[in-house]
């Protein structure tokens, strides 16, 4: 029997030797584009996805060790109030550039919703401290965060 584990609520399974990291099996395996490979070293943060809810680099997770996990990507960000509150900041705002380095943040984002007591601009730098963006639109992603943690967990 192999290892089976859930990408947005879709069952999956591998060969229990398999070392195909995450974002390869997404990418290629499952045709989910959305998540990105940069540096492959844990160092970017172009590959964050969620698994069990926390921060995962995808680069650095191997297949092989998903068992019983519930992995979950950018694709889904609509499925939730947090998700959609995030997509429709980051498209207000327009929140970035590129494209490739988005995809990381917004998951990370949705983790910080989630569990941040603390929306202001202090924590959420802190908590986007491992992704890097080179385009400079820094001040609208944070501002963009802000504004969809005010719409959801501040609203409450
Ligand atoms: S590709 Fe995974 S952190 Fe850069
Ligand atoms: S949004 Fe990708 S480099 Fe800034």
């Amino acid at each position: 029997m192999g290892v089976q584990f859930s990408v947005n609520g879709r069952s999956c399974e591998v060969a229990q030797d398999d070392r195909h990291m995450l974002v390869e099996h997404l990418r290629h395996a499952l045709g989910l584009k959305g998540t990105r490979y940069g540096c492959g070293q844990e160092r970017c943060g172009a590959c964050v996805v969620l698994v069990d809810g926390a921060p995962r680099y995808a680069c650095q997770t191997e297949v092989g060790h998903l068992q019983g996990s519930s992995v979950s990507t950018v694709e889904a960000l609509e499925q939730s109030e947090e998700g959609r509150a995030l997509l429709a900041a980051f498209e207000r705002l327009q929140a970035g550039q590129c494209g490739f380095c988005l995809s990381g943040i917004l998951v990370r984002s949705l983790a910080f919703l989630r569990t941040s007591d603390d929306g202001s601009p202090a924590a959420i730098v802190q908590a986007l401290d491992g992704h890097l963006c080179r385009c400079g639109a820094h001040p609208r992603i944070l501002a963009a965060v802000e504004s969809a943690w005010q719409a959801t967990r501040g609203a409450r």
